[in-house]
């Protein structure tokens, strides 16, 4: 399922060079199950086609306040009304300043007065425009009303020079969409997840490791920041962007992770242990590369230590979370594994069925929190 299933996004576009995005910005929100209503202003016009969004949103683009065919058939009262969420992007310095000054002048600003649902404001322009204290200013009154801004990107800008500006890649304005659109029942808390493989050195290049994407993990982190936790995310080696906004430690062996997690466990509300830890590692790793002979090779391994079974033991009243990878047995090795870890609660997936767990977006999985309670998620998106 769609993040944004059932919900109607109303876009409000301004007069900026990445108006251009608007274009896959509208394909990405119906891919993600949204009804995508487009509102632009009229500088927006001049950089992309209102005729481009409406083929590609499927509905009558809004660009003229006063236009009264176009009024009468949508208004933009009802747009406003119709609106689960707004997102205003690119929304420029000109948009922001009468957006702030609760100006109407145009269908985009009309919109954004007339609405009651949450709104996302994506500041995109020249990194000099965005330096200056109007802007910042105009900037801060919108977070007074409540609207949720989406920081732009750093880089290379259209005008030329490097620096912030840039309007977020879609990926990370759905996000912020969710988040606007989710209860932001986590705000205080902090939650430190640790998420991906673990790799233990052989020798210089080779590891052992294990088919732990990460995925799962990250889309814990993803979920806690929706709904207004602040995050610190521990990963091992993965290939994946680490959602915005977290507190991002890269670690590689199964010590390392350790480390990483009892040094930020006690900041911590809440630990969710997604990683999957090696259990073992190669004894005294080559410093130079092993040769290869005709003989059969033995690596001797010792255990690595439980990071979870060790932040349990000094667990205050934080609430611990283990995952359980199992491919027999899942209830009954996942109940055992609560007990020994002493945790609140375990996810436990059958990694062996095809299609879920391992490097799949999708998950299943058996809850069994401290009481007993048992509770089959079935087959659902990481994030949910
Ligand atoms: N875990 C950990 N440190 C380890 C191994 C596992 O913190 N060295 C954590 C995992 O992150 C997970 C939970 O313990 O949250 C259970 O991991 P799992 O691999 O399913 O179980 P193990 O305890 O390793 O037992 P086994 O491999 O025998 O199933």
């Amino acid at each position: 399922m769609g993040k944004l299933e059932e919900k109607t996004v109303v876009l409000g576009i301004g007069g900026g060079i990445a108006a251009y995005k608007s274009a896959d910005l509208v394909r990405r929100l119906v891919a993600e199950g949204a009804s995508v209503r487009v509102a632009m202003t009229r500088a927006a016009c001049r950089f992309i086609t209102p005729l481009t969004l409406q083929a590609l949103s499927g509905g009558r683009v809004a660009s003229d306040l006063l236009d009264l065919g176009e009024e009468a058939e949508i208004g933009h009262i009802a747009l406003a009304q119709s609106a689960d969420a707004v997102l205003v992007a690119p929304a420029t310095a000109n948009l922001i300043a009468r957006m702030a000054a609760g100006m109407a002048d145009d269908v985009v600003t009309a919109l954004c007065l007339a609405t009651r649902a949450p709104v996302v404001v994506a500041p995109s322009m020249n990194a000099m425009m965005l330096d200056h204290a109007a802007v910042g200013t105009n900037i801060e009154r919108l977070r007074s009303f409540g609207y949720r801004i989406a920081a732009p990107d750093s880089g290379e800008l259209a005008c030329g020079i490097e620096g912030p500006g840039r309007l977020p890649d879609a990926r990370v304005l759905i996000h912020e969409l969710t988040a606007a659109l989710s209860d932001q029942d986590m705000e205080g808390l902090h939650v430190l997840v640790s998420a991906g493989p673990t790799r233990e050195p052989l020798d210089p290049v080779r590891y052992l490791s294990n088919r732990s994407s990460g995925r799962m993990g990250y889309a814990v982190a993803a979920a806690a920041l929706r709904r207004g936790a602040r995050v610190s995310l521990v990963s091992g080696p993965s290939t994946l962007e680490p959602p915005r906004d977290c507190e991002l430690i890269n670690v590689e062996t199964a010590a390392e992770m350790n480390e990483a997690m009892r040094g930020r466990v006690t900041a911590a509300d809440i630990v969710v242990m997604v990683a999957a830890v090696a259990d073992y590692r190669p004894v005294g790793p080559k410093t130079s590369k092993i040769k290869k002979s005709k003989a059969a090779l033995s690596l001797p391994l010792e255990a690595t230590e439980d990071v979870l079974a060790g932040l349990a033991r000094s667990r205050g009243d934080r609430i611990l979370v283990g995952f359980a990878a199992e491919t027999e047995d899942l209830a009954d090795n996942a109940r055992e594994k609560l007990l020994r870890k002493n945790l609140d609660l375990i996810v436990a997936n059958d990694v062996s069925v095809e299609g879920q767990g391992f490097d799949s977006p999708t998950n299943s999985a058996l809850l069994i929190d401290r009481d007993g309670s048992e509770e089959r998620t079935g087959v659902l998106a990481k994030e949910d």
